[in-house]
């Protein structure tokens, strides 16, 4: 194992809102010990809607857990209705933007471009970008996964400069309840690995997490985290569930 802290990240994606929110996490925070938080890092990536909340409530009840945002717009400001900055997020204390979640390629036409932007402007106000890549089950059946991923991870950090994330999430496995078996996951997140060797040289690659996401549960983290490419999750449906979420931030016990 390395050195890199375990990163558990719940994507609630859109769910709950706000007073749901703060009840989810206060709820979460009752089954978590301080121990919990030291040995994981936890973020939890609400609706734009519910940050502002949450971010109260994780501050006047003193919660380590960390804020995330589910995406960002990279312009700073301006007349782009519908949009978040950067710094809007930076300022409520979020520290985690995901970027280029699968859905968001697929629904919203999120090109590697797109999300480069998204991570550099992340970056640009001192957040850490979640870059999230993964195939889709064809490519998975023609044998064109590691291809696939290698593209998408070299479009999506060309020229990060600071920490990011990545986090691997097989299309086929997010919200299906088929999660990909360790091995499998285990493999891509080496072939990530690789890729970041190459493209930001080893000690850099060696600092960056490798998440997981599709279908985790409190019952197959467990395997999922033994592997040594692996350092954390990317959670959605399971974070809902704050008992779920407990369990699968406390995997080791
Ligand atoms: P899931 O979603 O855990 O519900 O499969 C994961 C994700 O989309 O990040």
């Amino acid at each position: 194992m390395s050195d890199r802290r375990p990163l558990i990240v719940g994507n609630w994606k859109m769910n709950g809102n706000h007073l749901e929110a703060i009840q989810m996490v206060q709820k979460l925070s009752y089954r978590l010990e301080e121990t919990d938080y030291e040995s994981v890092e936890i973020v939890v990536a609400p609706p734009f809607t519910s940050l502002r909340s949450i971010q109260i409530v994780l501050e006047q009840d003193r919660i380590p857990m960390k804020l995330g945002a589910q995406n960002v717009y990279w312009a700073e400001k301006g007349a782009y209705t519908g949009e978040v900055s950067a710094t809007m997020l930076a300022k409520m204390n979020v520290t985690h933007v995901i970027v280029g979640h699968s859905e968001r390629r697929a629904i919203f036409g999120e090109t590697d471009s797109d999300v480069n932007k998204k991570a550099k402007a992340a970056l640009s106000a001192d957040m850490t970008p979640i870059v999230c890549v993964g195939e889709t089950l064809e490519q998975r059946e023609a044998g064109e996964a590691e291809a696939v991923v290698t593209n998408q991870l070299n479009g999506s950090i060309k020229g990060l400069e600071g920490a990011f994330v990545v986090a691997y999430e097989p299309v086929w496995a997010i919200g299906t309840g088929r999660n990909a078996l360790p091995e499998d996951a285990a493999l891509m997140a080496r072939v990530i690995r690789e890729g970041l060797r190459e493209r930001v040289g080893s000690d850099r690659a060696e600092l960056t997490s490798i998440l997981y996401g599709g279908s985790v549960n409190p019952v197959n983290i467990k395997d999922l985290m033994a592997k040594s490419d692996i350092d954390g999750a990317l959670v959605g449906g399971a974070s809902l569930d704050p008992d779920k979420f407990a369990s699968i931030i406390r995997y080791r016990i």
